[in-house]
């Protein structure tokens, strides 16, 4: 999927016009007391609290309208979800059987037509078509190393962390979550020289749809033709050479679409998973006490983030190819459904209590089902794992720099960013990016970790425990203990007596 951002932000778009009975057309025309909510505008300025509504209003299934009053389903019950996606013989991805698109409903500036319009990609095929392209994918993705590619990870974080450690403070969305995920797909695909400001740059900016979209996206687009050109002429060991040369036979357009796919679905939803779940452990103080008492792995914590925020909270779109039922409203053939993990994730009947953690529980809706399923999502877990872990080993005392009331979001259909995440911490030297990360020593004058946003409550005191290694470190083979620097190693003994309650 694209994850296009569009202008379906919140707080814009047709503001409030008197609200309008449902237009010609439409799947749910008499469904319903009173008028169809709209997905866009004045409605839409809190969708997590349109969606309740609309679960209150009409149940697991709901009417709703998209910009220009283009007529949609939201799936907001999780089994309900999981039934659309896992249905392939009732819906389909291929938005040509779309009614409202076939009848000249949504005209082509329509804001969403980055995610309508079809394209000849694994998203919206069926059937062969989608066994034949997403075998090429995955069969190209199951040749990564990922014990190397933690270690690309690991090391990127290092790289990242060096950047502003010194300081004492930084953004972790625009230094750090959303730097990552290019740094490590650029690796993958075979690309590491592309990865710059530049790339991160353009990727944000064309998925945002800005001003500068259109050659954003075509600055990207340049970068995987060299890409595909030059592999297709020298296959190397990577993910572009595999796409390239696997026995599907995808054509130059079919794998620099992928490249595409792959590129823009790992950039934008693997950043926005690493800044909720930093977001979640600098603001919530049980959280991060739970983490630093060793209650909860880093792994443990990303998947809560999943459940919680899901990086997109809905997916467009799903059609139907035949007149069907759902979540009891009647489906007619043609109509269109909104993929919503967010709302699916929070479903009443499976999560009657939302404070109650879902530690074990992998059932959440962030990574889709069924044909489509995201097939990177081990390496979506594995790029927040590392960095979170990582991040947090160099900066144990890092916290947030204002009020958490203060942090702001950027939201749309597809998905709800936060704008920064500014933190501070003492600062700290650097270290060699080729190694793990090691904690830095904590400042004498401090007698306990910061934890939370600063006006948070005291810093609770992590159990005595065994000090957890973290898993990029895990993963790493075996090495030989180079010497620290007499200083560095004094305080780290300091921090491991600290640790041990010694
Ligand atoms: C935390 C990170 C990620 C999340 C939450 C996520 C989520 C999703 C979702 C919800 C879908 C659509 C499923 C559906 O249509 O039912 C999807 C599809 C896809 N994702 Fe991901 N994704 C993530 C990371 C990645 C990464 C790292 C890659 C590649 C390296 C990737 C590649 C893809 C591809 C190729 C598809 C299309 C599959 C198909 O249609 O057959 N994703 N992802």
């Amino acid at each position: 999927m694209t994850g296009t951002d569009t202008s379906t932000e919140t707080g814009t778009g047709a503001g409030a016009d008197p609200a309008p009975g449902p237009p010609p057309g439409c799947p749910a025309h008499g469904l319903g007391p009173g008028r169809l909510r709209r997905l866009y505008g004045a409605d839409a300025e809190d969708l997590g609290d349109l969606y309740e509504r609309l679960r209150e209003e009409h149940g697991a299934v709901a009417p709703v309208l998209l910009h220009d009053d283009v007529p949609m389903w939201v799936v907001l019950g999780h089994a309900e979800n999981l039934h659309l996606v896992r249905s392939p013989s009732q819906y389909t991805r291929d938005s040509r059987i779309w009614s409202p698109l076939r009848e000249g409903m949504v005209k082509p500036d329509h804001p969403l037509m980055p995610h309508i319009a079809w394209q000849p990609i694994c998203s919206h095929a069926e059937g062969d078509e989608h066994q034949r392209l997403r075998a090429a994918v995955t069969g190209a993705m199951s040749t990564i190393n990922h014990r190397s590619m933690r270690r690309h990870i690991g090391r990127h974080t290092q790289e990242l962390v060096n950047a502003f450690c010194e300081r004492g403070r930084a953004d972790l969305v625009s230094q750090f979550a959303e730097h990552l995920p290019m740094a490590v797909i650029c690796e993958i695909l075979g690309m590491p020289e592309e990865y710059n400001d530049r790339m991160v740059q353009a990727a944000r900016d064309a998925l945002k749809g800005t001003e500068t979209a259109i050659q954003s996206h075509a600055y990207v687009m340049d970068a995987l033709s060299r890409l595909t050109t030059r592999r297709r002429n020298r296959p190397e060991d990577d993910v572009t050479s595999h796409l390239i040369g696997h026995p599907a036979g995808l054509t130059d357009d079919e794998v620099r679409e992928h490249l595409r796919l792959v590129l823009f679905a790992a950039y934008e939803a693997t950043a926005n998973l690493l800044a909720n779940a930093l977001r979640m452990v600098l603001t919530e103080p049980g959280f991060r006490a739970r983490l630093n008492g060793g209650q909860m792995t880093v792994p443990e914590a990303i998947e809560q983030s999943l459940w919680d925020e899901p990086p997109f909270s809905t997916v467009f779109g799903y059609f139907a190819k035949q007149d069907t039922e759902l979540g009891g409203q009647r489906i007619r053939k043609g109509d269109g459904l909104l993929f919503a993990p967010a709302p699916g994730n929070i479903d009443p009947r499976i999560r009657p209590d939302l404070s109650a953690g879902m530690q074990g529980n992998r059932s959440h809706l962030a990574f889709g089902g069924g044909p489509h399923e995201c097939p990177g999502q081990d390496i979506g877990r594995a790029i927040a794992d590392v960095g979170v872990d990582a991040l947090l080993t160099r900066l144990p005392d890092v916290q947030l720099e204002c009020a958490e009331e203060e942090l702001t979001w950027r939201a749309s259909i597809a998905s709800r960013h936060l704008v920064s995440l500014p933190v501070r911490f003492e600062p700290k030297p650097q270290q060699d990016a080729g190694r793990p990360p090691s904690p830095s020593p904590i400042p004498p004058q401090r007698s306990g970790w910061q934890v939370g946003a600063l006006r948070t409550d005291p810093a609770p005191v992590p159990e005595p425990r065994q000090v957890p290694l973290p898993p990029a470190l895990a993963t790493e083979p075996e090495r030989p203990a180079a010497p620290e620097p007499a200083r560095r190693e004094s305080a780290w003994r300091r921090l491991l007596r600290w640790w041990l309650g010694e």
